[in-house]
């Protein structure tokens, strides 16, 4: 099943709870949230308060993308502020194993995530234990960046171990997915579909969100 997760880091954050909304009404049925802590990134955004609020302004379920240094530090308080689905860089992870299955141990959905020049069988040893596996199709740090095209065989790469050794992880892109990228995305398997720009960049994220997933169902049906 295909799902659209829009990240709110293109939203307005003073009318956040509107914009959800709004997104949510277009058919959106994951919010995602990018945390980070300028070290891992360069760029800063938002930390558990702002889970906190949205937990209250939404019933679609929170997945929240952490982009920062030390994060098992930080897991407990995202879950504690509402997060539902919490995913790591294998490169910002020491311990991945360790940090995967403190996320699972709350509960959460545990998700893996690789940066573009980071390769699939960086991944070989947890794939067994991750809910969902995301694909940066950006460089992380800022939205509105162009996708790059590259990353798309890992996608299938992805979706091709899965079947091969009887898995059931998710595969989730993020990063320049839009109108014009949406239709390569599903063809190489991802399933859950990250977008910011293109759902809050501008006009009605409603609509936005209805044309994604139009597009991306269309694009889905042709691949069987
Ligand atoms: C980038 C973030 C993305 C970003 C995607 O570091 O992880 O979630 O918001 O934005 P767009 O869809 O605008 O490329
Ligand atoms: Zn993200």
């Amino acid at each position: 099943m295909i799902e659209l997760a829009p990240s709110i880091l293109s939203a307005d954050f003073a009318r956040l709870a509107e914009q959800v909304r709004a997104a949510g009404e277009g058919g959106a049925s994951v919010i995602h949230l990018d945390i980070m802590d300028g070290h891992f990134v360069p760029n800063m955004t938002i930390g558990p308060p702002v889970v906190k609020s949205l937990r209250k302004a939404t019933k679609l379920p929170l997945d929240c993308h952490l982009m920062i240094e030390n994060p098992d530090q930080y897991i407990p308080e995202f879950v504690e502020a509402g997060a539902n689905w919490m995913s790591v860089h294998q490169e910002a992870c020491r311990h991945l194993n360790r940090t995967l299955n403190l996320i699972k141990s709350h509960y959460c959905l545990a998700g893996v995530v690789i940066n573009p020049a980071t390769p699939v069988d960086a991944l070989s040893e947890v794939l067994d234990i991750v809910d969902y596996v995301l694909v940066m199709s950006v460089n992380p740090g800022f939205g509105a960046q162009k996708f790059i095209p590259s990353t798309l065989h890992k996608m299938s790469r992805l979706a091709e171990i899965r079947n091969q050794r009887g898995l059931n992880y998710r595969i989730e892109v993020d990063g320049g997915v839009s109108l014009d990228t949406v239709s390569e995305v599903v063809r190489a398997g991802a399933e859950i579909l990250v977008a910011g720009n293109a759902v809050f960049g501008k006009g009605d994220p409603k609509k936005n969100a209805q044309d994604l997933l139009r597009a991306a169902t269309e694009a889905a049906l042709q691949k069987v």
